[in-house]
Order: structure tokens, then C-alpha cells, then sequence
């Protein structure tokens, strides 16, 4: 495509976002950002949590916003609109650019600008970050095609609707909005996928090196969020493109219910039944994401 330089790919999780980039020409050689190293920690991906202040402005996403959240005294969170999961609300809603959701603080707020903010913050990372990595050398938005993932599971409007916020976060304009591609989560899971080597795959009857690339190959991809699991099936097309032939969610399937069931039965095993204390339990649990 015209002009373009680096291709950044943003995954815009329900609870994690990340994103990796490459330069076009060179798209074996794919680099990913580690988030949280100034507050001690090292992951792939940063928690899809953004703040604003009082009067709508924003403040921090990711780790940053949950460490400040959590500082927070009672009377200043409740100023502020933190919003956590938010990805989960433009899924069934009748959705339009008016569209307001709801903050940890009870008040209404415009999805958009959740979003758009959010999509801004992950491309200003990713132009820095890409600075950085060419002594300083200027580039700007348009000299990068960004690819962008979304539920299968989306309708149209939402993702019209991640077309706008990304438009309004200036990743493209109007004039180019071909250098924004939406792919479903699942096309990208694959596409990396069946280019792996086979070790590492369970596999049965595969006789060459990596997955089939054969037109009319049908996939299932089962991805575990930590909301929802969604299960989509793809064809291989003529063309080598993928075609999204069915896809489901469940709802309430994902890592954090099963996180809840472990520390349920740790509560079970551990708390007394009766007697005349009651024992605390917190327990941490740490997933690679
Ligand atoms: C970056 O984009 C600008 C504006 O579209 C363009 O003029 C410039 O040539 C691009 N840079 C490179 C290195 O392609
Ligand atoms: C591949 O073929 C499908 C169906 O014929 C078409 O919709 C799609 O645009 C094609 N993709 C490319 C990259 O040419």
C-alpha cells in the first residue's frame, strides 16, 4: 500500500490489549512490546483499562491506570471514570456513535471516546516505539497499515463502529481508511498458526511441514479469552484469503470463570465450616497472556 512503511497490528482484547510490529518489506522478522516494566512487571499484553478525569479527559490506560485506579482513595475514584471489560459492551447492543456506556463509577460516558482514546494510546506507543527503533526518524501514522482484530462474532455496526474510533484516534483519515484492516481473531490466530512448524502442534496425518494450505480446508479455532470463549470455522478460499463460515461466543467461558471455580474450591477446602472465625483467603493467580 502507498506510503506504507511498518505494519502495526493492535490486539484490542476484552482484557488485554497488545500489539506487534514489522516493516513491511521484512514481515518474517515480527517484534512485540513488553508493557509494565516500570512497575515490575514484563507482559505481552497491558490490561484493556483506561481513565479519564473529571472533566472527560484522558489520563492513563493499561497497567498505569489500574495502578492509579487502585491508589485511589474511595471519594477520588468515584470522580474519576475508570472503565475495565469495556469491549464486552458493544456485543448485542444497538449500537451508533452516540452509543454511551457505563464507568466503575456509575456514570454514562461515550463509547466512542473509550475507545477512540484507547486506539489513540496504542498508536502513539506504537510510533514511539518505532522511533525509537530507527535512531528518530520521523514517521507518522499514514506510513503504516495497521491491522486491527475483532470478534468474528461482531455484526457490522460494531465494526463500523471500531472503524470510527480508530478514524477519530488517527490511525487513518477518511482518505486512506484502506490502511486500517479489521480481521477477526480468529483469521489471525490461523494465519500464524499454519505457519508454524509442526512440532509443537498435536497433530495427526500431517505429512508436510506446517498446516494445510489447500482451497476448501475447513479450521475450527477455539479461543480461550479471559471472558468468553469463542469457536469460529474458517475455509481456505481459492485465493488463500479466509472466509469466517460460522462463529459462536460463549459468554462467562473464559479464564476469569475459571479462576473464580479455583478459588472457590481453595475456599471449600480451606475456610471452616463452622466455628468461631472466618478465614480470609486471597488468592493470586498468574497467567500468561
Ligand atoms: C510517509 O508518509 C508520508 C505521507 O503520506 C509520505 O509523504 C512519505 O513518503 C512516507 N514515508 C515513506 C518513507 O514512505
Ligand atoms: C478472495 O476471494 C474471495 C471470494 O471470491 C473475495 O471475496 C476476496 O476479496 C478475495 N481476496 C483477495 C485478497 O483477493
Amino acid at each position: 500500500m502507498e506510503g506504507t512503511v511498518f505494519v502495526v497490528a493492535i490486539d484490542f482484547g476484552t482484557a488485554h490489549s497488545g500489539y506487534c510490529f514489522c516493516v513491511k518489506s521484512l514481515a518474517q522478522n515480527i517484534r512485540s512490546v513488553c508493557w509494565g516494566v516500570e512497575h515490575g512487571l514484563r507482559t505481552l499484553k497491558t490490561p484493556t483499562c483506561i481513565m479519564f478525569d473529571k472533566h472527560g479527559e484522558f489520563v492513563k490506560f493499561g497497567h498505569d491506570a489500574v495502578f492509579l485506579y487502585k491508589r485511589m482513595g474511595k471519594g477520588e475514584a468515584k470522580m474519576n471514570y475508570f472503565f475495565e471489560n469495556f469491549r464486552m459492551d458493544l456485543y448485542n447492543k444497538n449500537i451508533s456513535r452516540h452509543l454511551m456506556i457505563t464507568a466503575k463509577n456509575g456514570k454514562p460516558f461515550s463509547a466512542l471516546k473509550v475507545f477512540s482514546e484507547s486506539l489513540r494510546y496504542m498508536k502513539d506507543h506504537a510510533l514511539k516505539t518505532i522511533k525509537d527503533h530507527t535512531a528518530g526518524k520521523a514517521f507518522t501514522a499514514s506510513n503504516i497499515t495497521w491491522v486491527l482484530t475483532v470478534p468474528a462474532i461482531w455484526d457490522a455496526p460494531a465494526k463500523q463502529f471500531m472503524r470510527e474510533a480508530a478514524t477519530q484516534a488517527g490511525l487513518v483519515t477518511e482518505l486512506n481508511s484502506e490502511k486500517l484492516i479489521l480481521a477477526t481473531e480468529a483469521e489471525a490466530a490461523l494465519v500464524w498458526c499454519k505457519q508454524l512448524p509442526q512440532d509443537g502442534f498435536i497433530t495427526e496425518e500431517l505429512s508436510e511441514g506446517t498446516l494445510e494450505h489447500s482451497p476448501g480446508t475447513q479450521y475450527i479455532v477455539v479461543d480461550y479469552g479471559a471472558e468468553t470463549t469463542d469457536i469460529t470455522v474458517l475455509e481456505v478460499l481459492e485465493n488463500e484469503s479466509l472466509k469466517v463460515l460460522h462463529s459462536a461466543s460463549g459468554g462467562d467461558m473464559g479464564g476469569n470463570t475459571v479462576d473464580l471455580k479455583f478459588k472457590s474450591i481453595l475456599r471449600d477446602i480451606f475456610q471452616p465450616k463452622e466455628g468461631p472465625g472466618t478465614v480470609w483467603l486471597k488468592v493470586y493467580c498468574s497467567m500468561p497472556h
